[in-house]
This record gives C-alpha cells, sequence and structure tokens, in this order.
C-alpha cells in the first residue's frame, strides 16, 4: 500500500490508471474507458449517500416519506438506478442485469454499445441499518456480435468477463478492478472526490489463517463442510484459524484477498444451490481472486467454467487463498467417494 498525498501534483486517479491500460492496447477504442467512468461516478454517489444515509432518511422502507412529505428512495434502489442511468448514458452497454431487476435490461438503440454488464448495485442488505461494510460488485463482458441483445447474451460463463471490480463503503470507500491482467485498490479520498490508487497489484496470500461462514447454519451443511470447519477448530488437526463473518459479500472477500484464508457459502438443505447470485456476485469475485492469485470453485468445478442457464441462479462458492481452498476441496471428493 502506497501512501497518498492530497497533494501529490502527480497522484494516480482510477481514471488515469484506466486510460494508461487502456493505451497498453493498440486497438482500444476507450469505450471500456468510458464505461468505468460511469460505474466510477455512480460508486461517488452511492458512497456519499451510504455516509449521509442517516441524515437524509435514506434508511428504511422504500415508499416511506420524508419530512418534506416526498417519497424516500431506499439506498438498494437509488443505487441501481445510479448504476442503470450512469451506465445506459455511457452509451457502452447493450444489456444490463442487476440483482433488483427481474429481466435483462435492454439500452435504446440510440445509445448502445458493445458490453454487457451483471451487477448487485448494493450487496449486504442486511447490514445498511447497523452501519457495517457494504458493497456494489460488478462484472464486464463483451456482446459477441451486432445483433438485438437477448437473454443468451447475458448467460456467459466467467471465462468471458473482461473485467470485474468491487467498491466496498467500509470505513473508507475503495474500489476494487480487475482488468484480468491484474488487481488494483483505490481508496476514495473525500477531499477531491477522487479514487486513487493504494493497492498496486494486490496479491492474495497462498495461505491464510481465517475462515468465513456463517455457522449458525451448521445443521443444514452437508457432512464436508462440517468436517472442514470442524478441522479449523480442533488443535489436533493443525493450526487452528480464526473465524470471521461480516455478512457483506465484498467485506468478506476484501479481508481475504488482504489477508488470506477462505470464504464460504455452500449448499444447505434450505438452499441447495447456496444463496449467492452467480452472475453479478460469484462470477466477479472469482474473475478478481484469480486475478489475484487466488481461486474460486463451487465445489466440483471453478465458478468461471459454470454455464450460466438464468441470470438470477444460484451457486455454492468456495473462494480465497489457493491452498486453502483446494483443502477443502479434497475433503469434499473425499466425501463424495466414500
Ligand atoms: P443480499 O443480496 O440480500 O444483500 O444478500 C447477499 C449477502 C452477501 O453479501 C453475504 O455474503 C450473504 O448475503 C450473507 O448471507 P447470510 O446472512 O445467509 O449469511
Ligand atoms: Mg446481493
Amino acid at each position: 500500500m502506497s501512501n497518498h498525498d492530497p497533494l501529490d501534483s502527480d497522484c494516480i486517479t482510477l481514471t488515469r490508471f484506466v486510460l494508461s491500460e487502456q493505451k497498453k492496447v493498440p486497438q482500444a477504442t476507450g469505450e471500456l474507458t468510458q464505461l468505468l467512468n460511469s460505474i466510477q461516478t455512480a460508486v461517488k454517489v452511492i458512497s456519499s449517500a451510504v455516509r449521509r444515509a442517516g441524515i437524509t432518511q435514506l434508511f428504511g422502507i422504500a415508499g416511506q416519506t420524508n419530512v418534506q412529505g416526498e417519497e424516500v428512495k431506499k439506498l438498494d434502489v437509488l443505487a441501481n438506478e445510479l448504476f442503470i442511468n450512469m451506465l445506459k448514458s455511457s452509451y457502452t452497454v447493450a444489456l444490463l442485469i442487476s440483482e433488483e431487476n427481474e429481466t435483462v435490461i435492454e439500452v435504446d438503440l440510440e445509445r448502445r454499445g458493445k458490453y454487457i454488464v451483471a451487477f448487485d448495485p448494493l450487496d449486504g442488505s442486511s447490514n445498511i441499518d447497523c452501519l457495517v461494510s457494504i458493497g456494489s460488485i460488478f462484472a464486464i463482458m463483451k456482446k459477441e456480435d451486432n445483433s438485438i441483445p437477448t437473454l443468451k447474451d447475458a448467460l456467459q460463463p466467467g471465462t468471458k468477463v473482461v473485467a470485474a471490480g468491487y467498491a466496498l463503503y467500509g470505513s473508507a470507500t475503495m474500489m476494487v478492478l480487475s482488468l484480468g491482467s491484474s488487481v488494483n485498490g483505490f481508496m476514495l479520498d473525500p477531499t477531491i472526490g477522487e479514487f486513487v490508487l493504494t493497492d498496486r497489484d494486490m496479491r492474495i496470500p497462498n495461505r491464510g489463517k481465517i475462515y468465513a461462514i456463517n455457522e449458525g447454519y451448521t445443521h443444514q451443511w452437508e457432512p464436508a463442510i462440517k468436517e472442514y470447519v470442524q478441522n479449523k477448530k480442533d488443535p489436533s488437526k493443525g493450526k487452528t484459524y480464526n473465524a470471521r463473518y461480516v455478512g457483506s459479500m465484498v467485506a468478506d472477500v476484501h479481508r481475504t484477498i488482504k489477508y488470506g484464508g477462505i470464504f464460504i457459502y455452500p449448499a444447505t438443505t434450505s438452499s441447495p444451490k447456496g444463496k449467492l447470485r452467480l452472475l453479478y456476485e460469484c462470477i466477479p469475485m472469482a474473475h478478481i481472486v484469480q486475478t489475484a492469485g487466488g481461486s474460486a470453485s463451487n465445489g466440483k468445478i471453478p465458478i468461471l467454467e459454470i454455464q450460466p442457464q438464468a441470470i438470477h441462479e444460484r451457486s455454492p462458492i468456495f473462494l480465497g487463498s489457493k491452498e486453502d481452498v483446494e483443502e477443502i476441496l479434497e475433503i469434499i471428493k473425499k466425501h463424495e467417494k466414500s
């Protein structure tokens, strides 16, 4: 992590970084740069709204009215509208997939571009009202041809993702971006309103000492998951791990990248495919973590190799340090054999 001097006359902003990456690709048109700029704007407004949410009464149920008698938008509704409006007006996207919209969102012909973006505008809804970290997640794919965008264009496997990222509204606001070759982190400097490069070429440790899983569901886990988590608490099975679980995927994944370890959302008896969504939660995070040197699997195959069948489909996920993910996959394999 580099120190950021707010008066640095040569600081690397996110926009500057993306532009210089674009220049490395001779045939690049600048469309991706424009697209990422629109996401950056959405994230800045969401960050500002998150910071002022209590004061401006953005908390609470959609449809409530504020003191002026105006209808108050819930934060996640606002975040969704921001993503959609900013992306549509960037002239770079053909199709959008949002956690908040049941069907794909087609962009009008006049504003249509070549990219497809799947996003969760505000993830971690159960943490909004108690001021625990929340985030936004996105994955960017290309539309393969010039035909009218359809659902089929949205159902691309993670191997087709060209860029992915997340914004974490934590004790500071940070954007982490993977363009496929490296992962870089940018902290929002509120004094200048810019994201500045603070975490260059982020690499996840090969092994960590933290496990993150909602242990309240232990009774609903398959035996392999029970065995793995039990091992991590049993000194006779090796070094014990610390337990950490925020309940906001972005925060849990960000910590996993920084400190190493494993994040798990497995299948449970009540959610046989797990809870997290493939297109805009699992795939972008898997892309980022893999680019940073880690791995992500659904327990059988890498997350990025899954062929999506529906835009809101779910997947179990095991993500994090390479050796930690390998260790649990071995246990799963052992259980399948027996
Ligand atoms: P959400 O889309 O309703 O916010 O749910 C997604 C969140 C993730 O951020 C987090 O990893 C998970 O749900 C936590 O779920 P649980 O409370 O079941 O542990
Ligand atoms: Mg979500």
